[in-house]
């Protein structure tokens, strides 16, 4: 039973007005306490000639009782509804109960493909805290799209070309000593890689010789290209070790060397489209019209950068997935960029460059003296993850001594107290580090949503409900009602979510969600003796539709759940 669509036609037959109309003005007011939907009567005014309040007045009293709905009150210029409480509540048990983890589902996704490129990190360089950022706000964004209906297709657009791998292969061939990389690979190639840097200072003509690999990379030898490949290997290792510990997958590891040999075709259909123009020696597409700096498609050496991998990395999307969307989630920092190869391929007439779609993201800050810098300045995300996971351990044996997975609990709730932090505001919001905050189970936390699961789950485990159908009367207080209709919000947070590519939206939900079943787990017993049975089986149901949407939710920010913690 859709109640809104009810009321709507309902205020359809009253008012005259077109369905469309009324489903678009219609509101959820701000207080449980002013009903459950409200009708702006201003839409009216005009056409009735009258002051929105007396049309609210009149209406109510035109208004008709029913099964579900069970009043409308005239308040200022408002209509407001209350629907029967144990209608509704019993409408929205019985839909989750029988949708299970399909609830607020929708199916506006089908038929379109949506691409969500997230991660990306550069190989042979650590993973650092900003690709974990973009990892979390990514994965997430995926699970969203999936459940609204959208074919989703995870890219990794991993760094693994440009000049920088030039001097790496020297660097390598100079002071690389396989076994030693073998124990460390990413930091031992680091090292070098820092070398490089300043013998070069002392001795430039390195940088030519960088330049010369690079060249015979580009131009397919056997030997360079064996050396990147090791590298590129390497690194993979690492990161997919990264990504096992955060659940995350992905369909493509199409990253930027995947398009050199796609460059060329970028070039010839930007110069017959007539945008390129030289600039210091350089083929730019000037974009002074759109207050823009020009975006450099060739060095002045010939050579193709970051901005024209881009490119041919969205053309081939384009051609490959035919997307409805082509989502990157890249940090803030990188807007220019985008913005720059967004309107370079507005201007070669690509018209579904409008399709693609920036999600920045904020910095991330370590107020913390105490998070692990074991490597200089830089914090690295494999110490964040297992320091976490190891805190989160140390929390349990004290709490809950007895527990017999600890170790695999302390992980779940270790890497998802993680992931909560990144999507617990508004992405383009710096993240501040606290590990007291993160991992404060009684606070706005992941741990905080995961215990208020197995808390619910505890409760099942102890009586299991009968099933069949209940009796919602028994469930119509305001800490049980004040539930309910929390639970009924979730497909509009996801619709939400996903409008604004905003997991903050189900973060901030499933942690309202979270508050609302603790309130009324603490006024309304289910256990106890005195409890009557059709009231117990009457929350019971209650506490199992919400641990079933909490485990959605916190799925589609990528957290797990565990059943006892
Ligand atoms: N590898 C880049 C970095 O670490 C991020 C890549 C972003 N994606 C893109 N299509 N440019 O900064």
């Amino acid at each position: 039973m859709d109640f809104k669509a009810y009321v709507t036609k309902k205020l359809a037959e009253l008012t005259g007005l077109e369905q469309e109309t009324i489903a678009g003005a219609i509101e959820i007011p701000p207080e449980q306490k002013l009903g459950d939907l409200a009708f702006p009567c201003f839409v009216l005014a005009k056409t009735l000639r009258k002051a929105p309040p007396m049309i609210a007045a009149e209406l109510s009293e035109k208004f008709e009782a029913d099964e579900w709905i069970e009043r409308a009150e005239a308040v200022g210029g408002y209509l407001n509804f209350f629907y029967r409480r144990a209608a509704f509540s019993k409408s929205v048990l019985d839909e989750i109960a029988e949708k299970k983890e399909k609830f607020g589902m929708s199916e506006i996704g089908n038929g379109k493909r949506v691409l969500v490129e997230y991660s990306s990190p550069n190989i042979a360089k650590p993973f650092h805290i900003g690709h974990l950022f973009s990892t979390a706000v990514g994965n997430s964004l995926a699970r969203i799209y999936s459940h609204l209906g959208y074919e989703t297709v995870k890219i990794n657009h991993l760094g693994d070309w440009g000049t920088q791998f030039g001097k790496l292969i020297s660097a390598y061939k100079r002071w690389g000593d396989r076994a030693v990389i073998e124990q460390d690979p990413i930091n031992e190639l680091l090292k070098i890689y820092v070398k490089f840097h300043e013998e070069a200072e002392k001795h430039p003509e390195l940088e030519d010789e960088a330049r010369e690999y690079f060249k015979k990379l580009e131009e397919g030898d056997e030997e360079t290209t064996a050396l990147w490949q090791y590298f590129r290997d390497v690194s993979l290792v690492e990161f997919k070790r990264v990504y096992d510990k955060l659940d995350v997958s992905f369909d493509s590891y199409a990253g930027e060397s995947f398009y050199s040999d796609k460059m060329q075709e970028v070039v010839d259909l930007l110069r017959d489209a007539d945008i390129l123009t030289e600039s210091e020696g350089a083929q730019v597409v000037d974009l002074s019209e759109d207050n823009m700096p020009p975006c450099i498609i060739l060095k002045s050496d010939g050579a193709t950068i970051y901005a024209t991998r881009d490119i041919a990395a969205a053309l081939y999307r384009h051609r490959t997935y035919d997307f409805h969307k082509n989502i990157y989630v890249v940090g803030t920092p990188q807007a220019l960029h985008f913005k720059q190869i967004f309107a370079s391929m507005m201007k070669a007439g690509w018209d579904w460059a409008k399709d693609c779609v920036h999600v920045g993201f904020g910095l991330v800050k370590f107020p913390d003296k105490k998070l692990s810098t074991r490597h200089g300045d830089v914090v690295f995300l494999e110490d964040v993850l297992n320091e976490s996971v190891q805190k989160t351990l140390e929390i349990i044996k004290e709490s809950n001594p007895n527990l017999e997975n600890q170790e695999e609990v302390a992980q779940k709730v270790g890497i998802g107290a993680i992931l909560y932090t990144f999507l617990k505001s508004s992405r383009e919001k710096d993240i501040v580090f606290s590990w007291d905050s993160m991992l404060d189970f009684d606070g706005e936390s992941g741990p905080y949503v995961q215990y208020t699961y197995a808390r619910g789950r505890s409760i099942l485990r102890r009586v299991a409900p009968a099933g069949g159908a209940i009796n919602a009367e028994k469930i119509t207080s305001d800490d049980e009602y004040t539930l309910i209709t929390r639970l009924n919000a979730f497909g509009d947070a996801v619709l939400d979510a996903a409008e604004k590519n905003e997991p903050f939206y189900i973060n901030r939900y499933v942690t309202n969600l979270a508050r609302a079943f603790n309130k009324f787990y603490n006024s309304c017993p289910i256990l106890k003796d005195d409890v009557d049975e059709e009231t117990r089986q009457a929350r019971l149901a209650l506490v199992e539709a919400t641990t079933c949407v909490i485990q959605t939710a916190l799925s589609l920010l990528g957290i797990q759940t565990v059943e006892e913690m």
